[in-house]
């Protein structure tokens, strides 16, 4: 790199260096990779077991890996009852703020109380130990509650996020064989009711397992209630059966805790499997160590928790560590673009943790709104989701962050649990990279042939170690998740193959680039082409398809789709905006393609593949690449 292209360093602040949790990255590091379990280990200490462990790693069958095995755990007690035995009793664990303005708060006491009460309707309800409960709800309190009584009792959740549409989440339901679905009437998005049970109910139609669909009035939209089938919670709540006193169940440590359905290169989505040991202590060390956290914290992680970023930083790691969680069901800009700004100001929050996306699209109504508001209680911000391109790093340091605030940027993935990569307050900046591997953690950048590369050259990004958060596996599908991620070389240790593509600098700052599989990232939410392009197929007039994601100034990634329509159907406009419309209803709002192209072929390799890095070049103009592979 030449100095012209260098970029800045942004260096921490005395006041930051002063109060930092972890003072020293170096000599950590260095300690947390030679003596990865004894590192470990003391992390876990900080946490309650009902039993202790009897290994804090079992290689034995690698890669499928156990972190303390023969411990015995439950994510809850450690999230929810220890704070009770405490001064964070009456603290307040979550304020929720809706679009229109209603907010609701819990203390941890309140916490305790309502998953308590969730948690036994839920075993009114039948659930058991190991049973998989789908989730599908707004940014609403009880979705955390769901959430919560699962683990309390010792069943497994699988939350669909909200803003998907029938057939992800009657696929996500089938898979998972659940019997219970918990969903809620509608939710609110930009001054519009969501009609989230109609959804749910037309998913359930598709996927016969449902037994019993547990509803929670959220907005009072009129929906349909099968009457054998569905419940209202507050109906229940107000039954005997729904007692606020629930016995934590212990589980074992590497019981799943839960599932996530995530993309990948097939149709079909893969659920990572996480479980309630491991995963409690990395998302409460990582949490804790790079977001400095401190008991008066007020933490704002604007995702969603139906993803891997709220489930991780919204609701486990924060509440094990006792902080107190802001969560806001809306539009970032509703009813005005200083909607955020404002509910910081409001509630003093001090840590914002979000998306490129969502910074490039509050950027862009400019710096008036957010100048409107006391900023001061920020302390740091937080990125994740895909790379930070530097203006949108510059406006979130300089006008969100005041010039004080480090930004956290934070590579992982929900196959990693939680930060795998990400600076700690103290680290040197550089706008656009997520800095130095997180403790314990070992990262390198190799080609085609395993082999790592040159400094500042690109390549495949690995993992050479296991860490304590780390999905077990795909559910029901170990070959996969074996085959998938995991490589082993001839020296008989393994890798895990995350899937992007960076480049390590001279200084070890690792910058990710991006996917380099069939995976987009749009506005950060992660699709895989082969579900939009079965999205597509669904429809009667569709005969083939295919989905590319090209760069898009606020979204990162815009779907672009190629159609082959079924003989004797002309290609029009009005079908053109029937298929968008179609895509959108089955998979969700966040699929809808930008552009629909009715083509007369598709380039595919001999073996029948389509070639989307061929349609890409095209697409942009570039360069095809090597075609030889190209059918005639
Ligand atoms: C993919 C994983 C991890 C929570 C949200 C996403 C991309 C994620 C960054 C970052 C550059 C990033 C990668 C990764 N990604 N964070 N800080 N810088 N890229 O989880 O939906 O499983 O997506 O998101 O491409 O592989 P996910």
């Amino acid at each position: 790199m030449n100095d012209a292209a260098k970029p800045d360093i942004f260096y921490p602040s005395e006041e930051v260096l002063n109060q930092a949790n972890v003072n020293e990255y170096e000599e950590m590091y260095k300690y947390s990779v030679e003596n990865r379990e004894q590192f470990w280990a003391e992390q876990a200490e900080t946490l309650n077991w009902f039993k202790k462990w009897d290994t804090v790693l079992d290689e034995s069958n690698a890669p499928f890996y156990k972190w303390f095995d023969g411990g015995q755990i439950n994510i809850v007690h450690n999230a929810v009852d220890r704070h009770l035995e405490n001064a964070n009793r009456n603290k307040m664990a979550i304020i929720w703020e809706s679009e229109h303005g209603e907010v609701r708060n819990f203390s941890y006491n309140g916490l305790n109380r309502e998953v308590c009460k969730f948690a036994n309707v839920l075993r009114s309800m039948g659930v058991e130990k190991g049973d998989i409960v789908t989730i599908y709800m707004p940014q609403i309190p009880e979705l955390v509650f769901a959430m919560l009584a699962c683990a309390k009792i010792g069943a497994i959740h699988s939350v669909v996020y909200g803003g998907f549409s029938t057939e992800a989440l009657a696929s996500r339901i089938d898979d998972a064989h659940s019997r219970v679905l918990v969903t809620a009437d509608g939710g609110w998005r930009r001054g519009k009711q969501i009609d989230l049970k109609s959804i749910a109910n037309a998913a359930m139609e598709r996927s016969p397992s449902i037994e019993v669909c547990i509803c929670v009035k959220n907005n009072g939209l009129d929906v349909e209630m099968e009457p054998t089938r569905d419940f209202w919670l507050h109906d229940l709540f107000a039954l005997p059966i729904a007692s606020s006193k629930c016995e934590t169940v212990p589980t074992d440590a590497e019981d799943p805790l839960f599932i996530l359905y995530t993309s990948g290169t097939t149709g079909k989505p893969k659920g990572m499997l996480h479980t309630h040991g491991g995963y409690s202590v990395y998302t409460s060390t990582t949490h804790r160590m790079a977001f400095d956290i401190k008991p008066q914290d007020r933490w704002w992680c604007a995702a969603d928790p139906g993803w891997i970023t709220g489930h991780s930083y919204i609701v486990y790691g924060p509440l094990i560590n006792g902080a107190t969680i802001m969560l806001y069901e809306g539009a970032p800009n509703y009813p005005y673009p200083n909607r955020w700004w404002q509910i910081i100001e409001n509630y003093g929050i001090n840590i914002l943790y979000t998306s490129p996306t969502a910074i490039r699209g509050l950027m862009r109504f400019g710096d008036r709104w957010p100048k409107k508001h006391d900023l001061s209680s920020l302390r740091l911000l937080g990125s994740v989701g895909e790379p930070i391109n530097p203006e949108a790093w510059r406006w979130y340091h300089n006008v969100i962050g005041q010039d004080k605030c480090p930004i956290i940027d934070t590579w992982w993935q929900t196959e990693t649990g939680g930060f795998m990569v990400c600076p700690l307050p103290i680290t040197p900046l550089k706008p656009g990279s997520a800095t130095k591997p997180f403790f314990g953690n070992e990262l390198a950048v190799v080609d085609d042939d395993g082999e790592e590369v040159e400094v500042n050259e690109e390549g495949k990004l690995i993992i050479k170690n296991p860490w304590p958060g780390m999905a077990r596996t795909i559910f029901k599908d170990d070959a996969r998740y074996a085959e998938l991620y995991w490589s082993q070389r001839e020296d008989g240790s393994w890798r895990y193959l995350a899937g992007d593509s960076a480049k390590i600098d001279d200084d070890g700052y690792i910058w990710v680039i991006g996917r380099m599989d069939e995976v987009l990232k749009v506005s950060g939410y992660r699709l895989g082409t082969a579900e939009i392009e079965s999205a597509l197929v669904s429809h009667p007039k569709v005969s083939e398809a295919a989905a590319v994601g090209l760069p898009h100034e606020l979204k990162g990634n815009a779907i672009h789709t190629y159609v082959i329509l079924i003989d004797g159907v002309e290609p029009s406009k009005e079908l053109m905006l029937e298929l968008k419309t179609h895509v959108g209803n089955e998979m969700g709002k966040i699929a809808t393609p930008e552009a629909v192209e009715f083509v007369e072929a598709l380039p595919k390799t001999r073996s029948g593949k389509i070639m989307r890095r061929v349609l890409k070049a095209r697409a942009l103009g570039q360069d095809e690449g090597d075609l030889s592979t190209l059918e005639e």
